[in-house]
């Protein structure tokens, strides 16, 4: 089989991640170009990692490199354009989550992969955790009944990224697009993809994006956000329910600064026979012979970052050569976003949003 042309639009922090995992398959692979829109970060990435071509627009790059697959790594604000043109261009994509700003920009790019049949996926690499290969396991063999309840939270005690993360021009919203987004759809994808119908939802501006007068956040982000180009026009935290077609609800938490003791990220599922939470791997609750009993798996369910971003690229390129229906489809992507479009309007009404198809 050929080596899939690959082409990576926005070389910053997330692209690395990506261009390990193609790098983990040499032999199916070749990464033949990149793009940034800085000229001296482009250079000194493709440098560094042995790209022949750079281009400092994705247009130019994608009509001179005849790519079969494309990752979209940019900030948010520049999915839908990236992923429309490589995709219009011939290219298979895989893009970064949040798929897009909004519903309505994330429904455009699935209408485009629906026209051009390109693969379209998206980047919710907690779909290739190992404690999400556990969970789905035990799930699916119906430890847990039916599942009603779930709780999704992601919380950081001080942890805004800064620069674009908190301007919503660049990225859309706050913790919740940025962070919320990962929990929300593991939860969604464990529960068997149920339909969301609506939310309710509240945000809140109150911490701002730098913490301890300079301090540095306890995740190393120096945001500096006063002294940056970019804005801090997002929320710090948010809290919401969504209600699903099959009557399970979710409850999601996700911050930059909140004054918790410390960052927390965890779901937590509940069903009729059996409960189960992941945080550093996973356990389950049921009860047996009488007794109520806590299952902790031996074998891993750790999420790991690395391991995790090589196995959702080389599923992608399964994908793009093999035919392999894709595990994070971008139907997913749409769906989430209808949940983020609720619950930010939700907090802007004060009342139920309702989700609508
Ligand atoms: N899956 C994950 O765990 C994970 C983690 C971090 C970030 N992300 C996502 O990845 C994306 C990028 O985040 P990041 O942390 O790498 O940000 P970043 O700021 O480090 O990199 C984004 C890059 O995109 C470039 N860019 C913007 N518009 C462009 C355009 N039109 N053409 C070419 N390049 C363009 C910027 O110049 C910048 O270099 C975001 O959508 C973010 O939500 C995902």
């Amino acid at each position: 089989m050929e080596k899939a042309r690959v082409g990576i639009i926005g070389t910053g922090g997330i692209s690395h991640a990506h261009m390990t995992g193609y790098k983990a398959i040499p032999d199916r692979v070749d990464v033949a170009a990149v793009c940034d829109i800085d000229e001296e970060k482009v250079k000194a990435y493709a440098t560094k990692f042995n790209v022949p071509r750079w281009y400092t627009d994705y247009n130019e790059m994608l009509a001179k490199e005849n790519l079969d697959a494309v990752s979209v790594t940019t900030w948010n604000a520049a999915h839908k354009g990236a992923a429309i043109a490589a995709m219009r261009a011939g290219a298979n994509v895989i893009c970064e989550k949040p798929m897009a700003m909004n519903a309505v920009e994330a429904q455009e790019m699935y209408d485009v992969s629906k026209e051009t049949g390109k693969v379209l996926q998206i980047g919710f690499v907690r779909r290739y955790g190992a404690d999400a290969a556990m969970l789905k396991k035990f799930i699916d063999a119906g430890t847990l009944g039916d599942i009603y309840y779930a709780k999704a939270t992601y919380l950081r005690r001080s942890g805004c990224p800064g620069g674009w993360f908190g301007d919503i021009r660049y990225s859309g919203g706050g913790p919740l697009i940025d962070l919320g987004v990962h929990v929300m759809d593991l939860v969604r994808y464990l529960a068997g993809c149920p339909k969301p119908v609506s939310a309710y939802g509240v945000t809140y501006n109150n911490l701002g994006p730098d913490r301890a007068s300079g301090a540095k956040s306890n995740l190393g982000y120096e945001s500096n956000q006063t002294k940056s180009k970019y804005e801090f026009n997002v929320e710090d935290f948010t809290s919401a329910m969504i209600r699903f077609d099959n009557g399970m609800t979710l409850t999601v938490e996700a911050s930059f600064n909140l004054n918790i003791k410390q960052d927390r990220g965890d779901i937590e599922l509940f069903g009729t026979k059996g409960g189960t939470k992941i945080t550093d791997g996973a356990e389950f609750f049921t009860d047996m012979n009488g007794e109520f009993i806590n299952i902790t798996p031996a074998s891993k369910s750790v999420f790991e970052f690395t391991p995790s971003f090589n196995a959702e690229i080389a599923h992608f390129i399964d994908c793009v050569q093999n035919g392999v229906p894709c595990r994070a489809p971008a139907e997913d992507g749409v769906i989430l976003m209808k949940m983020i479009d609720a619950i930010y309007e939700s907090a802007r009404t004060g009342h139920e949003a309702l989700i609508t198809y």
